[in-house]
């Protein structure tokens, strides 16, 4: 039968064959096509090939079994992999046809692609998944950019197959090329920074109240329906308590300090390094992910370590531990939300932050209480900076709990638990509230030996002194 499913998934890893999977549970027709065709058998033999699916042996074959206009989603390993796939298809892909591709791709690789097929007029949409293999059966959050003609097509089916919060589909078109990857790096940022954080509180449970595994879970549990409220949390407790049926011990002793990574991290603090908008917690979280690699070097240097004591009362320390993650979690938001503010601008995407709020409500990995309750102060305002109403939504938890945040990260340092993202998240909060910094000293040092010039408080203009050298 020619031309006759619904859409196409190209690539069936863990994340296209649960997409593909969710499609069909959606009612549309799925013609799946992967490299190696074993791959495929094996899901035919696995999902026991439900009505809908049509399984493809030849890129060929794959595309002339999709009805007009093709609506192609593909689910390769990022980089290299999706331009040999976009060159295989393109000979067979006609005007109106849509690409959607749907890895971690870099934004500008989007950017990049968009422009190409636009001569052809094959309609490529660059979109961010998240939510993991379940998120892409069950529906996940997805951030889409690229050809607005495309989205238009895909956009209905899209819209089932997504994750709901209160009804309300998790997916939105965020503009041209590859804005919506790019809203995804930054979304993997703030996951980033965000499981950093877990790590560092687990540290600090484990080093300063002795607590193992199980109790770790069972404070996270207790934690998990106020405010900390969130899909990590969760995952948290039930990772921490998950015991392994052959040794009947916590699997988590057993799993290497080593976190690998694949590079949206990376790509949202260098984004944040070339646009200048910080955003430390994510740079610090990947720093954390650096060290933790450098596993033979930290065995070697581990004779050299110290710590100073305790000194915060054992009673103090579970509370500090809980304010402080909440308050690293809404820093880590907010620096997120900031450089989305400015990439948007720089890169002349043009969407609106409060959209990636709504996206990330549900069936993302940073979904949570503070993104939803984030998103209900954003709604109904004008779109002026999005960053400052949020702060203005939480600046009372930041007022009330900061002594704990800072009693954290004392304690912490004290008990020789590294905390990066923690300490760098309320820095940075404290950086960026401050409305006189001591940068007049670094500017002043730097005419004293430069000559670099500086600005005066008091007066227009640009000033030079000997400072006092004569
Ligand atoms: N796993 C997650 O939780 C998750 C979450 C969000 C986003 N993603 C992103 O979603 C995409 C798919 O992820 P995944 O975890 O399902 O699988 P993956 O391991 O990243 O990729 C596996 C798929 O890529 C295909 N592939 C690799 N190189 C290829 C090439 N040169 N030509 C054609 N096909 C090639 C493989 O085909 P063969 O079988 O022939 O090798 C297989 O179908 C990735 O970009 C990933 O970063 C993953």
């Amino acid at each position: 039968m020619q031309g006759s499913s619904d859409v196409g998934v190209l690539g069936l890893g863990p994340m296209g064959e649960n997409f593909a999977l969710n499609l069909l549970s959606r009612g549309f027709s799925v013609s799946v096509y992967n490299r190696t065709p074993e791959r495929t058998r094996a899901f035919l033999e696995r999902s026991g090939a439900p009505e809908g699916l049509r399984a493809t042996y030849s890129v060929q074959e794959f595309v002339s079994s999709l009805s007009r206009p093709r609506r192609v989603f593909l689910f390769v390993k990022a980089g290299a992999p999706v331009d040999e796939v976009i060159a295989q298809l393109r000979p067979h892909l006609e005007e109106g046809d849509v690409l959607i591709d749907c890895g971690n791709s870099h934004f500008r690789d989007s950017d990049r692609r968009y422009q190409e097929l636009l001569g052809q007029g094959v309609d490529f949409i660059g979109m961010g998944v998240s939510g993991g293999y379940e998120g892409a059966l069950r529906g996940p959050s997805m951030m889409a950019g690229g050809s607005i003609r495309g989205y238009g097509s895909v956009e209905g089916v899209l819209r089932e197959v997504a994750a709901r919060h209160h009804g309300d589909p998790c997916v939105a078109y965020f503009g041209p090329g590859g804005s919506g990857h790019l809203v995804k790096t930054v979304h993997n940022g703030i996951e980033y920074a965000m499981m950093g954080a877990i790590a560092e509180v687990y540290g600090v449970l484990r080093a300063g109240l002795g607590m193992g595994p199980e109790d770790a879970s069972e404070v996270f549990e207790s934690w998990s329906n106020g405010e900390l409220s969130s899909f990590l949390v969760e995952a948290t407790y039930r990772v921490l308590r998950y015991r392994e049926r052959e040794s009947e011990e916590p699997l988590i002793e057993r799993v290497l300090d080593v976190a690998e990574q694949k590079g949206t991290g990376l790509w949202t603090a260098q984004l944040s390094l070339e646009l200048g908008v910080p955003s430390p917690s994510i740079s610090e979280a990947v720093h954390g992910r650096f060290v933790s690699a450098m596993k033979g070097f930290r065995e070697k240097a581990s004779r050299f370590a110290c710590s100073a004591g305790p000194s915060t009362a054992e009673s103090d320390l579970l509370e500090a531990c809980r304010s402080s993650l909440y308050l690293t979690f809404v820093s880590s938001y907010l620096q997120g939300s900031l450089l989305l503010e400015a990439s948007s601008r720089s890169l002349g995407y043009g969407f609106d932050v409060a959209e990636a709020f709504r996206v990330w409500r549900a069936g993302c990995i940073i979904r949570s209480r503070i993104v939803e309750r984030a998103y209900s102060a954003l709604l109904g305002r004008e779109a002026e900076s999005r960053t400052l109403q949020l702060m203005e939504e939480f600046h009372r938890d930041f007022r009330e709990q900061m002594v704990w945040w800072a009693d954290f990260v004392a304690a912490a340092a004290r008990l020789g638990v590294p905390a990066p993202v923690t300490s760098s998240a309320m820095n940075w909060y404290l950086s960026v509230t401050s409305r006189r910094l001591t940068a007049n000293l670094v500017q002043a040092l730097r005419d004293y030996f430069g000559r670099h010039g500086y600005q005066r408080t008091d007066m227009p203009g640009t000033f030079t002194s000997d400072w006092g050298r004569g």
